[in-house]
């Protein structure tokens, strides 16, 4: 029986360019578009009214063992090249972009894009990534290292201009009791313009 799914699994690869490893769930209304290059493993379940298109990847990372392909819920749409790997979830009305790498779960009505995939669409509003980590990227280390140098150069930056001016000048003059409002900008113009960016 393994073997005659096996085979039909193979002859269906040969005629389509789609990899359904028989072993996989699948629900009702799969709909995988162009076809070539599409992959689906073994232990991957795919919930229904589902969309792939070419050349997506529901496989595994190597790493483990078991249950080691996505579980995909209901109404979703995997953009062409995407690669979801390892035993994930993404959750039901979720989108996934062209050429994505998912390799983290996904929660319910997002869209995710990039590599690795990051969520930029939840419940309909745009989601902002503000801290590098959630980037969860090889490179996050490098970039939160350098938002720390920038940091660091703008209080030394804002430290050093405060030095060269000085604490705020008192400039009341008595004249007739009118006492003009100097900024230290106008006092000291020429050093201040140094300070510009
Ligand atoms: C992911 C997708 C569904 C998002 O569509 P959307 O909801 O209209 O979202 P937007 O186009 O407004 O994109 C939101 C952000 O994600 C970025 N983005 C969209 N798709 C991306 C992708 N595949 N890879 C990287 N970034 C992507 C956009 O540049 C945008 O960022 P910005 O606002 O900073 O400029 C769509 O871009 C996509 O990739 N669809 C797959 C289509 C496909 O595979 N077709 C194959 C036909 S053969």
């Amino acid at each position: 029986m393994r073997f005659l799914a096996r085979f039909v699994s193979q002859v269906a690869r040969l005629l389509t360019g789609i990899e359904i490893h028989p072993g996989a769930e699948i629900g009702r209304r799969l709909f995988i578009d162009h076809g070539i290059g599409t992959v689906i493993g073994e232990t991957a379940i795919i919930g229904d009214d589902v969309t792939l298109y070419q050349g997506v990847t529901l496989g595994g990372t190597g790493k483990e063992k078991g249950k080691r392909h996505p579980t995909l819920g209901n109404n979703i749409s995997i953009g062409s090249g995407a690669k979801l790997l390892g035993n994930i979830t993404i959750g039901d009305n979720c989108r996934v972009g062209a050429g994505s790498v998912v390799l983290r779960s996904v929660p319910a009505n997002s869209t995710i894009v990039g590599v690795p995939g990051h969520i930029v669409l939840r419940d309909g509003k745009r989601v902002i990534i503000t801290d590098p980590k959630d980037i969860r990227d090889p490179l996050s280390d490098v970039i939160i290292k350098l938002a720390a140098e920038v940091h660091e150069l703008r209080e030394k930056f804002q430290q050093h201009s405060h030095e060269a001016l000085g604490a705020e000048p008192n400039l009341t003059i008595d004249e007739g009791g009118s006492t003009p409002n100097i900024s230290p900008q106008d006092l000291f113009q020429d050093d201040y313009q140094d300070y510009q960016i």
